[in-house]
């Protein structure tokens, strides 16, 4: 498994734990930055992420920004994407089951390392459940299809 890492200055602190974790677990990084705790520009990031996870290049990806909302709206407008802001161990859980997120996103700011690892085991290791969420599923990217040319 490959995954992408993508953070801005408010995310950044969660980046070191996360990363020991997929390093322990085998997964292949690729950590698109930043690697400072310089401000930058959350989209700049989101998009790396997003179009490596939208063309395949990896499996999944984890952005981090201060409070996880801006970098996932952002990574939400590429093409193929859902990219699911988690704040805890039952939402990290249900964004892989119910809605099949692609990239998890968490803050910075609202959660510590220690939880955002647990969160992202829980992410990885929960199965999308199919069913009457793949017929949700298939509707978002029925939205996408009408509004991305
Ligand atoms: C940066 O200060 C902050 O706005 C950013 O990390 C994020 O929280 C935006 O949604």
């Amino acid at each position: 498994m490959k995954i992408a890492l993508g953070c801005d200055h408010g995310g950044i602190v969660l980046k070191p734990a996360i990363k020991e974790l997929l390093e322990n677990r085998n997964i292949e990084i690729v950590d698109f930055g930043c690697y400072t705790t310089d401000s930058v520009d959350y989209p700049d990031f989101a998009l790396k992420v997003a179009e490596a996870v939208s063309t395949g290049s990896v499996d999944k990806g984890i952005i981090l920004c201060g409070t996880g909302i801006g970098i996932s709206i952002a990574a939400n407008k590429v093409k193929g994407i859902r990219a699911a802001v988690a704040h805890d161990l039952f939402t990290a859980e249900m964004c892989k089951k119910h809605n099949n997120a692609n990239i998890i996103s968490m803050g910075g700011r609202v959660v510590t390392p220690e939880l955002a690892t647990e969160m992202v085991k829980v992410w990885l290791d929960s199965e999308f459940e199919g069913g009457r969420h793949t017929t949700r599923v298939d509707k978002i990217t029925k939205i996408e299809e009408k509004y991305f040319k």
